[in-house]
């Protein structure tokens, strides 16, 4: 009976409803493989202090090692009544080996246990999101490289704007990701510090060395404080607000391969393994895998407020309230990783439609801007060069001619400043050129920015 799991303090068994509300086993399971490293750490460590003879140090690895293959071949009698993964692991040790796996948890608290694990699983995790998106923006960058030079429509308010390279958009995003894996670079480096020694919340009476533990589980330091060790999560939080921006980033995108699918805007074509057709309109091909992302950022923004609002107010040390931290931070850790290698499988394979957007790219007076550039070289102050053009701009609605195929004559009758060079600002390829400067969109500029980009991405 499961009195006994908190020895002689209680007089009746818990609840069965209780124990399976209190019991975090059917998630926490997943921390099994980093519960285990952590217990090898405090184990050696343990034995390096004198605490634990050799002859226990040794029962105790090989003990893991067996409770670790019992958990790969799926033959380890996970139990509800041993409420988590710690209580799990440490009484099938004991089981297996007797009196000293009773002396493992010495100087050591499911506290101090469980925030170190999550750190371990977290650490690895991100270590894999960073992997997917470097694929993921050198795929982008791949493309920015083969389309410096493809124009296409720039957008202000989803409004023609001003023309664009499709390698100078592709660039555009990886710089977003480019932030985001900044990001999770700062996560990963103020959360690697080690609780263990922690203990409770007050620390231990045993003599402990914490740099030990610290170091052999990789860990750039000991926590500094024992009471903050076991109690916060925000490292948590902030791996959880990347991921939000990563997905909000990633759902701009699909927004954008949704919309240029569509057989209005018919920008790109994606492979047809990525999308999928109807059970009843025989011409569909969905881009369902955008859609999804899109869809997912809304999750993975809820874990994000779950996790803040788990967190906030909470008194010093640990609270049970902590538990309730893993299923939303597993479920953003698969979600980012499952839409960054969706993300990462699809976008070298995405086919922009190059006459289609040469053709959109000339559409709404989109070199309006260059025209007026122009007759600002000609001696003209912007100002009066913008009113011109507007009126040229509204010639050509009526007339439903875009600037570039005026003739002479009618430019002229705007300002007599124009002459025949203009025909040369008009095209969208005269467009694109003449942005010639760091971060602009000229097809030079991009062909190096995206040179930069793969040479940032390779010293990662
Ligand atoms: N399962 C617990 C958690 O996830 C482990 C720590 C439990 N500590 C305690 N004092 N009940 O937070």
């Amino acid at each position: 009976d499961n009195a006994s799991l908190w020895g002689g303090r209680f007089t009746e068994a818990t609840d069965s409803f209780v124990q399976r509300f209190t019991a975090s086993v059917s998630f926490d399971q997943r921390m099994a493989a980093q519960d285990i490293r952590g217990s090898l750490a405090h184990a050696q460590m343990l034995t390096g202090a004198g605490i634990l003879s050799a002859e226990e140090h040794e029962a105790i690895v090989e003990g893991l090692a067996r409770v670790q293959e019992e958990i790969n071949n799926g033959d380890f009698p996970w139990s509800v009544e041993r409420e988590d993964v710690h209580m799990n692991i440490e009484a099938r040790l004991t089981a297996l080996i007797g009196d000293a796996g009773k002396k493992l948890h010495t100087g050591r608290s499911r506290n101090d246990q469980v925030a170190t694990d999550i750190r371990l699983y977290l650490r690895d995790a991100i270590d894999a999101i960073c992997e997917e998106l470097t694929r993921l923006q050198k795929g982008l960058v791949g493309l920015a490289h083969t389309h410096a030079a493809t124009v296409m429509p720039g957008f202000t308010h989803l409004q023609g704007a001003q023309p664009v390279t499709f390698g100078h958009h592709m660039l555009a995003w990886n710089e977003m990701l480019e932030r985001d894996y900044g990001r999770l670079e700062d996560c990963r480096a103020r959360m690697n510090q080690c609780p263990l020694g922690a203990a409770a919340l007050a620390g231990t009476t045993f003599p402990i060395d914490r740099a030990r533990t610290s170091d052999a589980l990789g860990f750039d330091q000991p926590t500094r404080n024992s009471l903050d060790s076991v109690s916060d999560r925000d490292f948590a939080i902030e791996f959880t607000a990347a991921s939000a921006l990563i997905l909000t980033h990633l759902s701009r995108m699909s927004e954008e391969l949704v919309l240029w699918t569509s057989a209005q805007f018919q920008f790109v074509e994606l492979p047809d393994r990525f999308c999928t057709g109807s059970s009843i309109m025989p011409q569909k091909k969905n881009p369902d895998v955008p859609e999804l992302v899109r869809g997912k950022t809304g999750r993975v923004n809820g874990h994000l407020v779950a996790l803040l609002t788990l967190m906030k107010s909470q008194p010093l040390a640990y609270n049970k309230d902590n538990q309730e931290d893993k299923e939303p931070l597993f479920d953003c850790i698969d979600t980012v990783l499952d839409c960054l290698r969706a993300f990462g499988d699809m976008v070298p394979h995405i086919k922009p439609r190059e006459a289609r957007l040469r053709e959109a790219a000339r559409a709404g007076f989109a070199t309006a801007t260059d025209l007026a550039d122009y007759l600002v070289r000609k001696g003209l102050p912007f100002r009066d060069a913008h009113e011109v053009v507007g009126k040229a701009v509204a010639e050509g609605v009526r007339l439903e001619t875009d600037l570039a195929d005026m003739s002479l004559d009618r430019l002229q009758s705007f300002s007599e400043l124009i002459g025949e060079d203009v025909f040369d600002v008009l095209t969208v390829e005269g467009s694109v050129a003449a942005r010639d400067h760091l971060g602009g969109t000229a097809p030079a500029q991009v062909t190096s920015a995206a040179t930069d980009a793969a040479t940032r991405l390779e010293s990662r």
